[in-house]
């Protein structure tokens, strides 16, 4: 027996680290997916193998012990044998696009993927039982996760998401390319959302201030996307990283990218959790290869990317 699934990855257009103090974030799944395969087999052991590493444990074992970045799969295998009284053991494959730890959402893509793939072998979830399984998968990793990733991975499409409101899909005709490009600097979203909450507790004038900002920016996004607005679209992206630079999640490294994609995009910002990670620039076919051109000149490894409309995926 094997159920396969697929999902997306992600950026976040406007709104990161906002979004974990309640204001609406906009998001876009992108043409980039993981996929997961989950056999069942014979021997009583769930393995895990990824490019990340492979690990195999007795099906005895919680996951609590287990300190790996595969660890929400472990959790979502453990969780399926023991509700189904699965006599046998598991073997999940797990495929990326793109590699993980660059802030495009690679862990949520995993977790949506993992959880309709594992789930798929015994039963017959909903979009929506899919995600809620996620969501709790990337806690054992993240546990302060808003959630936006996982929605946007499952939904596909643009999204603008509030922890409180959930999610509106936005549609929108324009046609455009993202450029996406790796600072190769490493970062982790734990620590860095601790840090934001360090600058909050320090600096809460200043932070509300930029929440207020940032919910005003939202607000001017969704006319952009409403008109097709490309350059307002860009123009407000880098607004939102003169925000995001504020609360401190910007390096020298990623603003000197930003300002090079600047010269010929939209407009450019950092996506996800920042401090490392990727940047993104916002093109149309005018001004794609020319911001491609100019973000390779400085060594920078960069490619584009159209956002995705299907979400997740079963076979
Ligand atoms: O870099 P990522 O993909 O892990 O994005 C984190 C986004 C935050 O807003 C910083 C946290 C969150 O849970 O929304």
């Amino acid at each position: 027996m094997k159920s396969k699934a697929s999902a997306p990855c992600k950026v976040i257009l406007f709104g990161e680290h906002f979004v974990v103090y309640g204001i609406k974030a906009i998001l876009g799944s992108i043409e980039k997916r993981v996929t997961v395969t989950t056999t069942s087999t014979q021997e009583k052991d769930i393995t895990i193998k990824s490019k990340l590493g492979e690990i195999k444990i007795p099906t005895s074992e919680s996951y609590e012990k287990i300190h790996s970045p595969l660890i929400p799969f472990v959790f979502l295998a453990k969780k399926f044998v023991d509700k189904f009284n699965h006599k046998g053991g598991l073997e999940v494959i797990v495929d990326s696009d793109i590699p993980s730890g660059v802030g495009l959402g690679t862990s949520s893509a995993c977790c949506v993927a993992g959880a309709a793939s594992i789930s798929g072998l015994f039963t017959k979830y909903s979009k929506e039982e899919i995600l809620k399984l996620a969501i709790e998968a990337e806690q054992t990793i993240f546990k302060e996760t808003s959630g936006a990733d996982c929605t946007v991975c499952t939904y596909g499409g643009i999204i603008e998401y509030g922890k409180k409101d959930g999610f509106r899909k936005i549609s929108s005709e324009s046609e455009f390319h993202l450029v996406i490009a790796n600072s190769l600097v490493p970062h982790s979203t734990n620590k860095i959302v601790s840090k934001v909450k360090k600058f909050k507790e320090q600096n809460e004038k200043t932070f509300s201030s930029l929440c207020e900002n940032e919910s005003k920016l939202i607000e001017k996004v969704n006319h952009a996307f409403a008109n097709n607005d490309l350059v307002s679209l860009g123009q407000s992206m880098s607004e939102n990283q003169r925000y995001l630079k504020q609360i401190g999640v910007s390096n020298e490294k990623l603003q000197s990218m930003i300002m090079l994609a600047e010269e010929t995009a939209y407009g450019a910002k950092i996506t996800g959790a920042g401090d490392g990670g990727c940047i993104i620039a916002l093109t149309d076919d005018k001004n794609l290869n020319q911001t491609i051109d100019k973000l390779r000149s400085q060594n920078n490894e960069c490619f584009s990317v159209k956002i995705d409309s299907k979400g997740l995926d079963t076979f």
